[in-house]
């Protein structure tokens, strides 16, 4: 039998196979990670946008279903402060094309419902205690990482430098997501806000690897065996994979995502904050390209996207998708569409497969 050349995150998790489903906000639940936990990946649930009851439904689907280990995942940003005159320019400058939709300029701007891990979350975490909570932008305060940690989850989060990495291990973390430049979705960066010097999979992975002492996940750009082998050589001992994912019927992705992401390109995708105030990659659409994927007149996160809500309430009925995020990443035009158990499992053996060559 062929042997996975690195077993620790294997072992960490009680995983069969090296492979996390990516938590993916509003675009994964309870159904993708039940075929995933069946194929022996990691089965995570993004709990960012659900409320806690939601979570609890989810988590009892996923239980009910599959014994495999679970990953609960959360963003763990710091909710800003009120700022009135940037939200009212932020508005001003999509006015436009409220009136060009004839959407109600003069209405409330609608809330984001992306919520931080707090205190009733980390409760929460107690009482449904998953074998893995993940996080998303660093970690939370030091004595909510360690009540977390004290109900023997293993806690994990995603870098995107070195820099970072070396934080997160201080801080507590058992493994370190190294999320490259290519990824989809929001970037975990937080020590750092310069998008330009924002490091890709193929850098990132090794030197992460190099800079601490727990296992490497490696994320952003893999989406088959070529780039789950690659991973391995580079000295991660899993990956966490997202856009490939999205491919699969499982996905909870709107027509119109699905649509963008069977046309996307290599080429097509960028980071933006148009739509939350942080930077997430996404494919490019229409607002992205008349105002510019990267606007310095967008509130922090997440409060940018209570102004688009309304665009897109108007738009995507008529088939247009230039006013919601697209999320995904570069490798978007490496294409299937597989179940998510079964494509699971495939990449699991070719990349044994691939390894196994090299070895010999
Ligand atoms: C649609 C989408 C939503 C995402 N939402 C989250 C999230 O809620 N939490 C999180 O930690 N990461 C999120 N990410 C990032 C993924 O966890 C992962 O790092 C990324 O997808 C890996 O790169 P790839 O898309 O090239 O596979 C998201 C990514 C995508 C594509």
């Amino acid at each position: 039998m062929i042997a996975w050349p690195d077993t620790r995150l294997l072992k960490l998790f009680d995983i069969e196979v090296p492979i996390l489903l990516a938590p993916m906000a509003g675009a994964a639940g309870s159904a993708m990670a039940i075929a995933v936990g069946k194929a022996g990946g990691l089965a995570s649930l993004p709990c960012a946008m659900l409320s806690h009851d939601q979570i609890r439904e989810e988590v009892g689907l996923i239980r009910a279903a599959v014994r495999a280990p679970l990953n609960l995942n959360f963003f763990c940003h710091q909710t800003p402060e009120a700022n009135p005159e940037a939200d009212k320019a932020w508005k001003d400058l999509l006015q436009p094309y409220y009136q060009e939709l004839g959407a109600d300029f003069d209405a409330p701007t609608p809330v984001s419902n992306r919520a931080p891990f707090d205190e009733a979350s980390c409760a929460l975490v107690e009482e449904l205690k998953p074998q893995v909570v993940s996080f998303h932008f660093g970690l939370p305060f030091a004595d909510l990482v360690a009540r977390v940690k004290a109900t023997g989850a293993k806690v994990i989060s995603s870098a995107t430098t070195v820099d970072e990495a070396i934080w997160l291990e201080r801080g507590g973390c058992d493994a370190i997501i190294a999320m490259g430049y290519e990824a989809g979705g929001h970037r975990g960066m937080f020590l750092s806000d310069q998008l330009h010097t924002q490091v890709g999979t193929l850098a990132l992975v090794p030197q992460i690897a190099d800079a601490v002492s727990v296992p490497v996940i490696a994320a952003g750009g893999i989406a088959d065996s070529r780039g789950m082998a690659a991973a391995f050589m580079l000295g991660a001992s899993a990956v966490q994979l997202g856009t490939a994912y999205l491919f699969s019927p499982e996905a909870k992705t709107t027509q119109l995502h699905q649509a963008a992401l069977r046309e996307g390109k290599d080429s097509e995708t960028a980071l933006t904050n148009l739509f939350t105030g942080r930077p997430a990659r996404g494919l490019v659409n229409r607002i992205m390209r008349e105002i510019g994927p990267v606007n310095a007149s967008a509130p922090a996160f997440p409060t940018a996207g209570g102004a688009l809500v309304p665009l897109r309430a108007k738009a995507e009925p008529q088939g247009d998708s230039g006013f919601m995020n697209l999320w995904a990443g570069q490798a978007v035009g490496i294409k299937h569409r597989l179940p998510a158990e079964e494509w699971t499992r495939q990449l699991a053996i070719q990349t044994l497969e691939k390894l196994a060559g090299i070895q010999h």
